[in-house]
């Protein structure tokens, strides 16, 4: 017998202060249509001061567990780009928050590829029978990190998190697949050549050690937009393909594109490339904006709260984010209990 991952409960947080277009465009050089029209969003949601990513982790993986009717997981893996510190990993603190002292906890960073990421590890711990239950978070407070003169990046992103809990299962040998919920395989990728495409520049070693006095704004986030929207659809393309062909899919089996929420014409593009109907394309990014690493679990789960999943739905994950980083899994939506 094999172990292999499957999802057992899920669950997001939003923080309270919503952020729509127009309230923006009064504090910088845009509009509510351009923002519309460029990305697809409405409004997005910033947490309050005081508020940090351990809280909205918590808040999530909380209602992941209860989701999964469990008070207690082996594990917690948080995905993230705006940790509590630059050290120690936020993922103990979430874990202490939740009750979880004495657990392994870890975080992973690649960006808005994190959750990716993250899910992929949590496998890895349970085929490896580490654990029998992982918690996987992405979460970020987005908006500690966005340069307030800078409307490229401004107006795009927002804070939130989701979580899923995992857990193990048996198959046979012959690599049969085990049953709804069932996670991988996965396709991961790095391109650090573009590592300038998006970024935060100081703060880390490399500043650090220069010396050097961080340049105006280099302690926010940059981001490239042009060429990252060129890469972003031909890599999750290929991503998506590849991991498709390693699950023995077509694209007409596919009922949800669930991607990461980066732009509506992103996603739209994507889903074209793959030829995937926009009628399957999964998108709250006009509700919450890009939450980066949290966005393809807050997207879930929110589809899941409005019952449009329904179980044995083929579910394509795929994201694209700063490193430059990519990755892409598929998911059998299991029969999970609505709350
Ligand atoms: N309001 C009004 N005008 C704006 C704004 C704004 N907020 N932002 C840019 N503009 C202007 C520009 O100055 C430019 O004006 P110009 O033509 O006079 O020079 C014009 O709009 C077009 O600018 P572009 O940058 O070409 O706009 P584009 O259509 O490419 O949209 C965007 C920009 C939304 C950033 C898009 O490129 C994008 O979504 N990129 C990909 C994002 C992504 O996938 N990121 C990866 C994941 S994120 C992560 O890893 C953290």
């Amino acid at each position: 017998m094999t172990r292999s991952a499957v999802l057992a409960g899920i669950g997001s947080f939003l923080p309270p202060r919503c952020v729509p277009n127009a309230q923006l465009a009064t504090q910088m050089d845009t509009s509510d249509e351009w923002i519309r029209m460029r990305t697809g969003i409405r409004q997005r949601y910033f947490a309050e001061p005081g508020t940090t990513t351990s809280d909205l982790a918590a808040e999530a993986g909380a209602r992941a567990m209860k989701s999964a009717g469990l008070a207690e997981v082996d594990a917690v893996v948080l995905a993230t780009t705006t940790p509590d510190r630059p050290c120690p990993a936020t993922a103990p603190a979430v874990a202490a928050k939740l009750g979880l002292v004495g657990r392994p906890a870890y975080d992973v960073q690649a960006v808005c590829t994190g959750f990716v990421y993250a899910l992929a590890t949590a496998c890895g711990l349970l085929a490896m029978s580490c654990v029998d239950t992982v918690l996987v978070i992405g979460a970020e407070t987005f908006s500690t990190i966005l340069n307030p003169a800078d409307r490229t990046t401004s107006v795009i992103f927002g804070d939130g998190a989701g979580a899923m809990v995992l857990r193990a299962t048996e198959s046979d040998e012959a690599g049969q697949a085990p049953g709804n919920g069932t996670i991988g395989p996965f396709d991961l990728g790095s391109d650090g050549t573009g590592r300038d495409l998006i970024t935060v520049r100081a703060g880390g070693a490399e500043q650090r050690r220069s010396c050097l006095t961080p340049a105006p704004g280099d302690e926010y986030f940059s981001m490239a937009g042009r060429e990252v929207f060129r890469q972003a659809v031909e890599r999750m393309a290929r991503s998506a393909g590849a991991v498709l062909a390693r699950a023995g899919w077509q694209a007409g089996d596919v009922d949800w594109l669930a991607c990461h929420q980066a732009n509506l014409r992103i996603l739209l593009s994507l889903a074209d490339a793959l030829g995937i109907p926009e009628n399957r394309v999964l998108a709250n990014i006009a509700e919450v904006g890009n939450t980066s690493a949290a966005s393809i679990p807050l997207a879930l789960d929110q589809a899941h709260q409005a019952g449009r999943f329904k179980p044995g739905d083929r579910l394509l994950l795929s994201a694209f984010g700063g490193g430059l980083t990519w990755g892409s899994t598929v998911l059998t939506w299991p029969d999970l209990t609505h709350p």
